[in-house]
Formats: C-alpha cells, structure tokens, sequence
C-alpha cells in the first residue's frame, strides 16, 4: 500500500509534490479501493443512500469565447446554432417540475444576447413560478454587477469550472483573449457573493500533467466550492484537439474518491461525459463518491447541437425517458435518487 493514501485519509493538507504521488497512485487498484471506501463512508455520513438531480437546460449554443477544447466554440462554422425563447426555458421547467426535478440548470455557451436583462427576467419567472425550486446558473465569466443582478433576481447557485488551476496549462486551452486569473476572479466573487458555487475540470484534457492535477486538488481545497464538476475530456472532431486521446475513465474515477475525500460534503456529479466514456460510467462514478446526476430537460430537437464533444450521450431520448433512466441506474448501485432540492449540508 502506498504511504502517501494513508497519509492522505489522515491529514488532506498535502503540498503539491505529494499531490502529485498521490495521483500516481491512480494505477495502483489498491489505493483505489482503499480510497473508494473511504469516500463511500463520507458520501454515507452527510447524504446517506440520497442521490440529487438536477434538470439541465442547454439554453444557447451560442458562445463568444473560443476555448479550443469545445465544440460550440464561436469558431466552429459547422455548429447549428439556436438559442432557446423565454417561453420554451419556461416549458422545459414545467415539464421538469412534474417530473420531480426541484433544481434547474441553465446551461449555455456565453451568449450576449441573453443581457443581464433577459437573464433578470427568465430567473424570476422561473423563482415566481416554483418559489421553492433552486435555479443553478452556468453561462461563464460575466462582471461582479451581471453576478449581483442574478443573485438578486433569484439565483441560488453557478457552476463556472476552473478547467485548469495551471496558468501554463490554461494558455494551451484557451486563445488569448482568455485569463485564468479572470476565471479566478469569478468564482471569487460568485462566493462573495453568496451563491452556492461550483468549480471544476476535465481530466485528461490536452497537455494536463499530473502537476496541473495537483494544481487543481490545491485551488480546491482552499476555495471550498459547494459543488465540483470533473469528467473526462473528450475530442470534438471540429476542434483543433480533435485527433487528441480522451481522458482516463479510470482516472476520473480515482479522482472523484479525492475529491469526496478532499471535500467530504462536496455536491459530486457523475457526469454525462463520464456516461458518454463508458456505458455504466456514471453508475461507477456513484459508486466511488459521486452523488449528484444530470439529466437533461432541453428540447429534444435541439440536444444534438449542444455538441461540446463527439458521441455525447442522451441527446435522443425525452426528458421523461431520462430521468427514468437515470433513476434506475442510481438504483442498480444501491442509491435513490431523491425529488428534492439538494443542497449541500452544512
Ligand atoms: N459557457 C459556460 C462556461 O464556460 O462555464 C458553460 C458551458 S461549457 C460548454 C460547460 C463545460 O463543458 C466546460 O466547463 C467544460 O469543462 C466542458 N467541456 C467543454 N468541451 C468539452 C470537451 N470536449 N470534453 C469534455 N468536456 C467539455
Ligand atoms: Fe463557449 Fe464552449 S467555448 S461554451
């Protein structure tokens, strides 16, 4: 057994050399299990058998930033792009309602046309109409007052992943126009600004080092996000990264038992790219830590062209036929999925 785990289940405080080790040890089915338990112990004590869910809607595929990793980058001529009425993300709510989701996630490239405005008036149609509903925000990097408008329309929560803590690292996914310390920023003042906030990245994405990883466990622990989004990356063939491998199922997989571990009452999606990896994907993810899934409530005419990276699965099927999905595959690992807002404990 390696020293570094139970060094790690004793005292998370690791530095960054021994970050890195514990990575290593990714490979090493051992430390995987020993890890896996542990996590499984604490996902038990703060959330017992629950599984959250959370309705996404991909509301715009439009998006004025570049990074090279993504399929709807504004430099993708090929991407069909929509954009989704007040009235269509309203539809999509009730539709979700009935089905039990009591969280929504409003998902999209970063669109201008949706103006502080806009955004104002979906939020608070959505907060007046299901009052006891949270509304989970993720349309990128926008100024300290776009954030503060949002908060007081009515939103409770924003996933913004970091996608990498590396600078280096982040200058190889992302054009110039782009700054880490921008992203950074964000999620700081998301913070200040009391939503619930979510970081996180890929694993595997193109020149990730297990140094960049160990950047990232370290900018996690000491933001202390509410929620972390990982899942692998995976190539889209109208990028510039298209011919890269994708990322390690496996290592997610490792990665999302640190993370528990690292963040015990951390709200930790199995993710659709983990599912798009490997059929039984998010069934594993739950089985390693993981407590949160996302099916998606967007119209079906529109999933496939919410295409960040190739083969995405669940871009056929009904929202209702997903959500029953989802339902019994948390139930073949021994979970419920549970109707109910989900919040992390405190
Ligand atoms: N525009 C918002 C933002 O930037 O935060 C939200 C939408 S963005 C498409 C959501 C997430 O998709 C990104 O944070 C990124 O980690 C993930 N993503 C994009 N391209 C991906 C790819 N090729 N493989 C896996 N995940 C990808
Ligand atoms: Fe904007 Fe992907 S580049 S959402």
């Amino acid at each position: 057994m390696e020293k570094i785990a139970q060094k790690f289940l004793e005292n998370q405080n690791l530095n960054k050399e021994e970050f890195v080790k514990l990575i290593r040890c990714a490979h090493d089915p051992e430390v995987r299990e020993l890890l896996a338990e542990r996590a499984l112990e604490l996902r038990k004590k703060y959330y017992g058998d629950k599984v959250y869910t959370r309705g996404l809607i991909e509301f715009t595929n439009y998006c004025k930033n570049n990074c090279y990793y993504c399929g709807i980058r504004r430099g993708n001529r090929n991407a069909k792009r929509y954009r989704l009425t007040e009235e269509e993300i309203l539809a999509c709510c009730e539709n979700g309602y009935e089905l039990g989701f009591r969280t929504f996630v409003l998902q999209g490239g970063e669109d201008p046309y949706y103006s502080d405005e806009r955004m104002e008036h979906i939020i608070r149609r959505i907060k007046e109409k299901y009052p006891e509903c949270a509304v989970t925000l993720s349309i990128g990097e926008r100024s300290m007052e776009s954030y503060q408008r949002f908060r007081k329309a009515g939103a409770d929560r924003y996933l913004l992943r970091h996608e990498t803590a590396d600078e280096t690292h982040y200058r190889t996914l992302h054009p110039e126009e782009m700054s880490l310390q921008n992203r950074m920023e964000c999620l700081k003042n998301l913070k200040i600004l009391g939503y619930q906030v979510g970081a996180g990245f890929m694993v595997g994405s193109p020149n990730q080092t297990e140094e960049c990883l160990a950047e990232d466990l370290l900018f996690l622990k000491e933001l202390e996000p509410q929620m972390v989004g990982i899942g692998p990356f995976i190539p889209h063939h109208d990028t510039a990264f298209a011919k890269e491998p994708a990322g390690s199922v496996e290592l997610t997989l490792y990665l999302l038992s640190v993370i528990r571990i690292l963040l015990p009452k951390v709200l930790l999606p199995a993710t659709t790219a983990l599912g798009t990896m490997d059929p039984r994907g998010r069934e594993k993810g739950l089985a390693v830590g993981a407590n949160v899934v996302m099916p998606n409530l967007s119209p079906v005419k529109n999933r496939k062209q919410y295409e960040l990276y190739d083969n995405k699965i669940c871009t056929g099927e009904e929202a209702a036929e997903c959500r029953g999905c989802l339902s019994r595959r948390v139930e073949s690992v021994g979970l419920h999925l549970v109707s109910d807002r989900g919040d992390a404990v405190e």
